[in-house]
């Protein structure tokens, strides 16, 4: 996490249980912030406006919590909770402060899936009916990801961003899903799986998930609509349409304004967290948005554990 540099952003305090990771966060940032080793510090300091939340998941609810009660806006790392009833807790918290709560899907930010999103939104592919997101990436071998109790799960964790994607670009929420996996190495929890979605709005998505890759990790997107197709490239930042008012293949131009973090959209995402409180703005990422993909994490590990359809209410 980088926050040196965003407008509008001065670190004034830090936390981690961690001496090592106290030491290396003051050497890494460029302000001078106070170090504390228990967060109850930074809730109670009155310099600190807005707290950021990047501790292991089982921790973010109660955090959270007590974060709101301090009267602090919010940024909370992905998942903001492992199981839908901590994200309920969360929402009556909520809804009693006019705190700003963000969570870091910061792939919405990312100039790429801005400009996927705009084209689809542009009605040039018609209907969408079915979206590809293939992920190719490698094995996680040692991690707190690896403890369920902890993270929630290791697909969860790495997954959530995906299927934010899906729904977010179509504004739909997610129905049913039936997935298969494969299990190549003892100590991973999924090497490779593939995931069927069916969204209320009709449209159905896949999701194909590797943790086998030794090569460069990778992001493709194959978005079908009844007027054309779009395929998306995530390292190359490339875009190519084809469509009833374009039947020769065309490349769309991402304006790439962040290649920090892979193209992640991460500076961007502050930059979006910084104007949501300065404009007392809903952010692009809410705790419904974030409820919505959690909910298809959790029936996504459900199918894949049984091979049985799940249902999302
Ligand atoms: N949005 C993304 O793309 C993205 C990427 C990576 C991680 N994450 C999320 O960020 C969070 C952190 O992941 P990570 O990879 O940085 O993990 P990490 O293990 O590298 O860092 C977690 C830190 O939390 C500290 N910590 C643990 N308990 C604490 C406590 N009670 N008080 C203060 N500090 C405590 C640890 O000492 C460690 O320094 C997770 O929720 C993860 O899902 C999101």
């Amino acid at each position: 996490m980088n926050l040196n540099n965003v407008a509008g952003i001065e670190l004034t305090a830090l936390s981690d249980v961690s001496a090592e990771c106290i030491k290396q966060g003051l050497e890494a940032t460029n302000d001078n912030p106070k170090a504390y080793e228990d967060y109850h510090d930074v809730l109670k300091d009155p310099n600190v406006d807005a707290v950021v939340i990047a501790v292991p998941n089982f921790l973010h609810k109660q955090i959270v919590i007590e974060a709101l009660e301090a009267g602090k806006h919010i940024f909370c790392e992905k998942p903001v909770g492992i199981s839908l009833d901590e994200y309920d807790e969360i929402e009556k918290h909520l809804e009693k402060t006019d705190r700003i709560f963000q969570v870091g899907f910061e792939l919405r930010h990312a100039d790429l899936y801005q400009t996927v999103k705009e084209t689809i939104e542009s009605g040039q592919l018609g209907e969408i009916g079915l979206m590809q997101c293939n992920v190719f990436r490698g094995p996680v071998l040692t991690s707190w990801r690896l403890d369920d109790s902890i993270s929630g799960g290791l697909l969860m964790d790495l997954c959530l961003h995906h299927y934010d994607l899906m729904s977010w670009f179509t504004n739909a929420r997610p129905k049913r899903v039936c997935g298969i996996r494969r299990k190549t190495l003892k100590e991973v929890f999924c090497d490779d799986s593939l995931l069927n979605i069916e969204f209320d709005n009709g449209m159905i998505c896949s999701v194909t998930l590797t943790l086998c890759t030794k090569f460069e990790q990778e992001i493709e997107l194959g978005i079908v609509g009844d007027r054309g197709i779009l395929r998306s490239w995530h390292n190359a930042q490339s875009i190519k349409v084809v469509s009833e008012n374009e039947p020769r293949e065309k490349t769309i131009a991402v304006p790439v304004s962040e290649k920090e973090y892979g193209f992640s959209g991460a500076r961007k995402q502050w930059e979006a967290f910084v104007g949501a409180i300065s404009e007392n703005k809903k952010p692009l990422n809410s705790l419904q948005n974030a409820r919505n993909s959690l909910a298809m994490a959790l029936a996504a590990q459900e199918t894949l554990a049984s091979g049985k359809p799940v249902e999302i209410n």
